[in-house]
């Protein structure tokens, strides 16, 4: 399949000195759906503000839907739809009027303006609510109007940059089965930034994984699962926060037991990675009695991209979305972060 999008050591560097995006390069191929997950500050909005044409390029080679993007930004610009990570509707026109407007500047007017307004205001969802002034929408309406605003001039390529960060579950889902559809049924290429790697595990059919301006890791979300290659057990430890010494006497322990292949400190506790969690509890359990230490959560997983980062870079994506699939003890799940806005 032909490429759509060419980047070959993309480097920026804000006028600050902050190395946003680090020699990164990638191809996504025509009618892909195709990924970057990574956690704040990774470099994602930087990497789609360059390719989308917003953002000057400090070095590296781009080309966008066959076109460079030092030559021919205008040409780029006219044959993609960008949604940016910050709504940008205008709070004093309807949700309709912000899409006839978006129409009018990709020159777009009349009747067939109108039917795709209307077509694109029901398929997200939105088209009771349309006649109302966009100030007025839950921040969920807002994500929908300004996903239906990157469409109205039926761009072949579209650039999402956390579309559904701070939606709720319903909201989350009603837009990712629309992206399936825009995708899968009308060939649309897709370029989405997350750092829900549930978001990325569903949509994505290859992924690119960033962290602090630098790929590190790549592929289908099975493979990169795959490579991880055992289940996780992540657990937390009464006092651990304070107390050094249990945690080091606890990954003392940990390493004691057979069938733990790799022991990870993070924020969220300690996670070991075994080929058969279920049976290696219970012998954590045990151990950790008989040596006086103190569990509070232990949940078990089979891998997930969050476990892939973890591995990569020893550190987590998020915390509240471990993809739990046992949980025990009491007091689990007392600390959750809020979901950002
Ligand atoms: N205009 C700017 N000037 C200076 N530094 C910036 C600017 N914009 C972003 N940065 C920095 O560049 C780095 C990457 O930011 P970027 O917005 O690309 O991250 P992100 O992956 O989109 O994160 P998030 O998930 O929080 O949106 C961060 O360290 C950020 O503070
Ligand atoms: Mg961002």
């Amino acid at each position: 399949m032909p490429e759509t999008i060419s980047v070959q050591d993309l480097v920026e560097v804000y006028s600050d000195g902050t190395k946003a995006v680090d020699g990164i390069s990638f191809e996504v191929n025509e009618g892909e759906f195709f990924g970057f997950l990574g956690p704040n500050g990774a470099g994602k909005s930087t990497t789609i503000k360059v390719l989308t044409t917003l953002l000057r390029k400090t070095a590296g080679k781009i080309s966008v839907a066959g076109f460079d993007i030092e030559k021919h930004p205008e040409e780029i610009r006219r044959v993609i739809g960008v949604q940016s990570q910050e709504t940008v509707v205008d709070p004093d026109l309807t949700g309709r009027e912000n899409m006839m407007l978006e129409g009018h500047l990709h020159q777009m007017s009349g009747d067939g303006l109108k039917k795709r307004v209307d077509e694109l205001l029901t398929l997200v969802g939105i088209a009771d609510v349309a006649d109302k002034r966009a100030g007025h929408y839950s921040g969920g309406m807002k994500k929908r109007l300004d996903l239906a605003s990157a469409l109205v001039h039926k761009p072949k390529l579209l650039f999402l940059d956390e579309p559904t960060t701070g939606l709720d579950p319903q909201s989350r889902a009603a837009i990712w089965g629309y992206l399936s559809k825009l995708n899968k049924e009308e060939g649309i290429t897709i370029f989405l930034t997350t750092q829900y790697m549930e978001e990325a595990d569903k949509l994505c059919e290859r992924l690119y994984i960033i962290d602090q301006g630098k790929i590190v890791a790549s592929g289908t979300p099975e493979s990169l699962k795959r490579e991880v290659g055992a289940d996780s057990i992540t657990m937390t430890l009464e006092n651990s926060g304070v107390a050094t010494q249990t945690k080091e006497k606890a990954k003392e322990v940990l390493g004691a037991i057979q069938g733990i292949s790799k022991v990870i400190e993070s924020d969220a506790g300690i996670t070991v990675y075994a080929r058969n969690a279920s049976l290696i509890i219970a012998d954590i359990v045990r151990a950790f009695d008989s040596n006086k230490i103190r569990l509070t959560s232990v949940n078990f997983a089979s891998p997930t991209l969050d476990d892939v980062f973890l591995q990569h870079t020893g550190r987590r994506i998020r915390t509240e979305e471990l993809n739990t699939k046992q949980t025990s003890f009491a007091r689990f799940g007392a600390r959750r972060r809020p979901v950002r806005q």
